[in-house]
């Protein structure tokens, strides 16, 4: 799951012309969660991409690269388990969020 995170973040530095990108993987404690951080450099991400990039189906890369299923994957399975998947739009870059809960809902 974590991968397609990741997989994304390559993507997104690939397009790019920064001669140093930059990938950064982090794990926070955050209460009732554990909190995956996956942070690349890279444009910022366009507001009509953020409003349907969790949808099936939805990708900005050409046919044969992009699926558009990686983030709507991430997100079904761990809203499933009571997490989520967001993009922290409070971040200085490009950061998606896994939030994994510590424990099951039952
Ligand atoms: N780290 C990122 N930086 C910029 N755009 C992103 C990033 N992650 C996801 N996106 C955008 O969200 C879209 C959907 O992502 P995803 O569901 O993983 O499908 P795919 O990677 O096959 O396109 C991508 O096509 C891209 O436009
Ligand atoms: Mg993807």
């Amino acid at each position: 799951m974590v991968l397609n995170l990741l997989n994304n973040a390559f993507d997104a530095t690939l397009e790019g012309s920064n001669p140093q990108p930059r990938i950064k993987l982090e794990l926070v404690d955050a209460g009732e969660c554990v909190n995956v951080r996956v942070t690349n450099t890279g444009r910022t991400i366009p507001q009509e991409v953020r409003e349907f990039m969790f949808k099936p189906f939805f990708t900005t890369k050409p046919a044969g690269k992009g699926t558009g299923l990686g983030l709507s994957i991430v997100s079904h399975i761990l809203s499933t388990h009571g997490g989520s998947v967001y993009l922290d739009t409070g971040a200085q870059e490009t950061c998606f969020v896994a939030a994994f809960p510590k424990r099951q809902k039952r």
